[in-house]
């Protein structure tokens, strides 16, 4: 009798499920219906699927697993077919997404469909540059591009949502997270930002190669004291918000439709349970509608914090704060029931955070749809497509840095009659992957090496010797280099990291070449042939040895799977340089933090002792921000702007850059401003627009910038955003550091 009660009672709600689905595909299909009203249709929606849900199911929503590739744990299965997991990460393939999706919708007791997330940082397939040098593009227009095809691939491959774009402003090159984000500067970060957020989630969600984007670490996880990954993070308010925040609320803008809260704390309250970032400044000010995810077991680890005595606690914290889904942690879901209980959560906390769960899978379509993009035939055609290739080799080509080419030893000629090629990364199939590479495979890379050997002419030869370890000297592979060097019209010396120096938990204290290598470079320099540095690094390195002495310095980073390609390409002069740097280099570990945006000081260097300075180093950086060479010269001329203007005006820059080389280049002209007298301190200089044009040999382009009086935007003692009349310098030029300048006035009326 009971048994037949709930079997009636289950079918009962089956059909009204199928109901609200059939209304819900209805909601989502007019599209032409205005954006209020489709919010609205859709909060309706989600009101009445809360309404059919116990709270067990409801902390099932919160509740995110880590799948592992193609499968789910038993205990897992178990789970899900009880209602209670509400996403996994780490599941993928369009077969396998299928197969744990069916038992979302078919084996549970709503159905309501699981989503499916991933790291799909730089590429899902298809790897692209990994982010910092994607950066060095300074092209957000192609950075959309690369991430829309990541977008396509992994939602081929049945994903939902990427734990991208990572936004975190970095100015400590010792943290190995540097690599995943786009560099110290908040307003290329934020033009990056949300570049990938259009390209992740294109014009809907509900698109087929659209996937939901999600900007992390919210907030401040780059400023992890010293370098070191997870460490405590001690900054104020003001560096918070002109500094951390900018590029997550221009994610946000881009309408972004995740977070996630970083593992970090911020001034005594960890990331995730800070109500400041959390609720005051991304729901009041910022408006944010989207879900907040944790970051993995970031909610436990307030136990090891320190501000939460237990589990529970923990997870009352992070759930008020607004923390919406948990990572891993199991917490939401096994330990908020008793905290709902005796009252230290209430039920529209609860509830809250369920409905923006919910609400994201209505507009990613998967109560319409909840197979969306599980065809394994889509999947096979989409995943690796020569496009997707073709695309990466062309970013790839636009991260390269020139750093040095002295006496214009670069490009090199095709004819040469013997190349010869150094250093144990050069061979390394997996190394220009980088971290974070998504389902890359290190059979689909071209190394530099192979790349070299596909660009020389047939009577070029390629000759190569491994020279030494990532880290260790061998002494015999030293010697065969050095013989074979006596027989080469020029050596290229591939050093740098591997992909596992940098990235998650992969901070390092010294920022050198790994010993090994440099020797290496050093061999090869004194057999008096030259010597091309080709760079591999995921993070600003310091090489003063190698920038005093060898002629030629070429960063690349890690570039993904059309690496070597792309590395000939510029090599060889198919492809002028253009790259620009998005991060300072230091000249020593010790300057570290460094970065071009830094405050003036009540003492800044000068000649007199008594000032903010060095004993033994200078202070300013091996190469700044914003710097990189091309195989042309560009001039710059003809700057103009007004002396002053009003209040709500804007001030017109304009710059005429001509290219003074002889071959076509690309230059990534940048603007720059200072408020010479604020009511607090101001940076030297901040970034406040850039474009890349390309100029054939001698031609002239006129640039124009608009800078808004809103751009000049500063916090004021009182912590409120303002713009202050007064005296600013506006300088243009094509690095941070060699600058026109011309002063201008912000009048009060
Ligand atoms: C990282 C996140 C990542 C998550 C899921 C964490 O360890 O900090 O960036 O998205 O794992 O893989």
């Amino acid at each position: 009798m009971t048994e037949q009660r709930a079997v009636r009672g289950k079918s009962i709600i089956k059909r009204t499920m199928k109901l609200i689905l059939y209304f819900t595909v209805l909601s989502i299909g007019l599209s032409a219906q205005p954006h209020l009203a489709l919010e609205q249709t859709i909060n309706r929606k989600v009101d009445s699927v809360l309404a059919l849900m116990t709270l067990e199911e409801k902390f099932g929503q919160l509740n995110q697993l880590g799948g592992h590739g193609d499968k789910i744990t038993d205990e897992q299965r178990d789970l899900l077919k009880k209602g209670l997991v509400g996403s996994f990460l780490n599941v993928n393939g369009a077969e396998a997404t299928k197969k744990v999706q069916k038992i979302a919708v078919e084996e549970t007791r709503l159905g309501i469909p699981l989503i499916f997330g991933y790291d799909v940082i730089h590429g899902y397939r298809t790897i692209f540059p990994v982010p910092l040098a994607e950066a060095s593009t300074w092209d957000p227009d192609l950075v959309e591009q690369a991430a829309r095809v990541a977008a396509r691939e992994a939602s081929a491959s049945g994903l939902h949502w990427t734990f991208a774009p990572m936004v975190d402003i970095a100015r400590d090159p010792r943290w190995g997270r540097i690599v995943e984000g786009s560099g110290e500067d908040p307003f290329l970060g934020s033009a990056m930002a949300a570049a990938r957020v259009r390209g992740f989630q294109g014009k809907s969600l509900n698109d087929p190669g659209s996937i939901m984007a999600c900007a992390k670490h919210y907030v401040a996880y780059g400023g992890a004291e010293a370098g070191r990954d997870y460490n405590t993070v001690d900054i104020s308010e003001r560096t918070l918000r002109e500094i951390y925040l900018p590029p997550f609320h221009a994610a946000v803008n881009a309408g972004v439709g995740s977070l996630m809260s970083a593992f970090n704390e911020i001034g005594g309250i960890p990331a995730s349970s800070n109500r400041l970032t959390l609720s005051q400044i991304l729901r009041d000010e910022w408006n944010f509608k989207g879900m907040v995810v944790s970051d993995w077991t970031s909610i436990l680890e307030l136990v090891k914090h320190g501000v939460a005595g237990s589990r529970p606690e923990a997870g009352v914290l992070s759930l008020q704060a607004g923390v919406d889904m948990d990572m891993e942690g199991r917490i939401y879901l096994l330990d908020l029931f008793h905290a709902l209980k005796d009252g230290r959560i209430l039920l529209e906390q609860v509830d809250r955070s369920v409905k923006r769960v919910l609400r994201m899978k209505f507009l990613l379509g998967l109560f319409s749809d909840p197979y969306r993009n599980c065809d394994t035939e889509t999947e096979k055609q989409t995943i690796l497509h020569p496009d997707h290739r073709a695309m990466a080799r062309s970013v790839a080509q636009k991260s390269i840095v020139l750093l040095k080419n002295d006496k214009n030893i670069l490009p090199l000629k095709k004819d040469l009659k013997s190349i010869l090629v150094v250093g144990p990364l050069a061979e390394s199939k997996s190394d220009p992957l980088g971290s974070g590479h998504g389902k890359g495979m290190a059979e689909d890379v071209v190394t530099v090496l192979d790349g070299i050997k596909r660009a020389v002419s047939a009577q070029s030869k390629v000759l190569y010797a491994k020279g030494s370890g990532i880290d260790s000297i061998d002494k015999r592979e030293l010697q065969k280099a050095r013989q074979m060097a006596s027989r080469a019209d020029v050596v290229l010396v591939v050093a740098g990291e591997t992909a596992r120096m940098s990235g998650e938990a992969a901070s390092r204290a010294e920022l050198g070449i790994p010993t090994a290598q440099h020797e290496l470079i050093k061999a090869m320099q004194a057999t008096g042939k030259p010597v091309v540095l080709v760079l591999m690094n995921g993070r600003p390195l310091a090489i003063p040895w190698e920038a005093g002495n060898i002629s030629a310095i070429l960063d690349i980073w890690f570039l993904g799977v059309e690496a070597g390609n792309a590395v000939a390409d510029v090599l060889f002069g198919e492809v002028n340089p253009s790259g620009k740097l998005p991060v300072t280099f230091p000249r020593t570990v010790g300057q570290v933090p460094i970065y071009y945006n830094h405050k003036n000081t009540g003492r800044p260097p000068s000649k007199d002792y008594y000032t903010s300075k060095y004993l033994d180093v200078p202070v300013t950086p091996e190469f700044p921000f914003g710097f990189g060479l091309s195989y042309s010269t560009f001039a710059y001329s003809d700057f103009a702007a007004a002396s002053s203007i009003g209040p709500n005006e804007s001030l017109k820059v304009s710059v005429t850059i001509q290219n003074t080389g002889n071959r076509k280049g690309d230059e990534v002209v940048q603007l720059y401003i200072r408020d010479v007298v604020g009511s607090v301190t101001r940076p030297v200089k901040e970034l406040k627009g850039f474009r890349r044009i390309s100029l054939g040999p001698g031609e002239k382009k006129k640039v124009d910038f608009l800078l808004t009086s809103d751009m000049l935007w500063l916090y004021n003692a009182k912590m409120e955003r303002v713009t202050e009349p007064g005296e600013f310098v506006v300088f243009v030029g094509g690095n941070s550091v060699d600058l026109l300048e011309k002063s201008f006035v912000l009048r009060a009326q």
